[in-house]
């Protein structure tokens, strides 16, 4: 396929850009300086996913877009980064007529029990929670969309760099944790998972998450 990888720069993103271009997939990655990125061979394009127009410019003719968007840490505003480009991402499909959108969210959303999400908790993280209600809603934007074949995907509570086991779960709208109840996933398992619904297309209009 033919890819369009925004935030291919970022840490999940290499790892997506990385993972698909071990397949044979045809990717272009985005990021807003358009510079050259230290793990992937392939074209870098300077574009800015909360433009609906440069997303369609970007994507026009491709069978799929990929967003592994975020902000960098203390540079930017997280809480109006996530609504943007889910905006800028659906007109920018639309536009370009381009219905695979895989997103790569957030996992307060996800519940830890029924109607409690993880970012309601006590426990989490103070510093995280804005981007993570920014995140929830825009999952609520993408479930509003009926038009492109939209899958947002909820890493586990933990995602880090380690190994590509080639192993993990998904569920929906649940936290996954293990046997130790961590919620825990690798950037390279991840990645995998993310281009595995890419290719077989198990979640469309719907939430997924990946854990162990
Ligand atoms: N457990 C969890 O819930 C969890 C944990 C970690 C991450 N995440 C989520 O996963 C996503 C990616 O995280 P990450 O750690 O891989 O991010 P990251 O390393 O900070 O990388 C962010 C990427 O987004 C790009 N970017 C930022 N604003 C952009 C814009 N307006 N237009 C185009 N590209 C833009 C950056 O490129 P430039 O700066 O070069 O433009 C970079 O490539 C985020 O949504 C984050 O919330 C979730």
């Amino acid at each position: 396929m033919d890819v369009v990888v925004f935030g291919a720069s970022g840490n999940i993103g290499k790892e997506i850009a990385r993972e698909l271009v071990s397949r044979g997939h045809s990717v272009v990655g985005v990021t807003r300086g358009g510079g050259a990125i230290d793990t992937f061979t392939g074209t870098v394009q300077a574009g800015d996913v909360t433009d609906p127009e440069q997303v369609a410019k970007i994507a026009q003719g491709r069978d799929a877009i990929i967003s592994a968007i975020g902000p960098r840490h203390g540079v930017d505003d997280g809480t109006t980064l996530f609504i943007d480009a889910a905006l800028g991402l659906i007109g920018g499909a639309r536009l370009a007529q381009v219905p695979r959108v895989l997103v790569v969210g957030g996992a307060g959303s996800l519940e830890i029990a029924p109607g409690v999400r993880l970012v309601d908790t006590p426990e989490f993280p103070e510093a995280w929670k804005q981007d993570a209600l920014a995140q929830a809603t825009s999952l609520e934007l993408y479930r509003g969309v009926d038009d492109l074949d939209w899958t947002y995907v909820s890493p586990a509570a933990i995602i880090e760099a380690g190994d590509r086991s080639g192993h993990y779960r998904t569920g929906r709208d649940q936290l996954l944790v293990d046997e130790d109840g961590e919620s825990r996933i690798t950037y390279a398992d991840f990645a995998s998972a993310v281009v595995d619904e890419l290719e077989q297309s198990n979640s469309v209009r719907r939430r997924m998450t990946v854990a162990y």
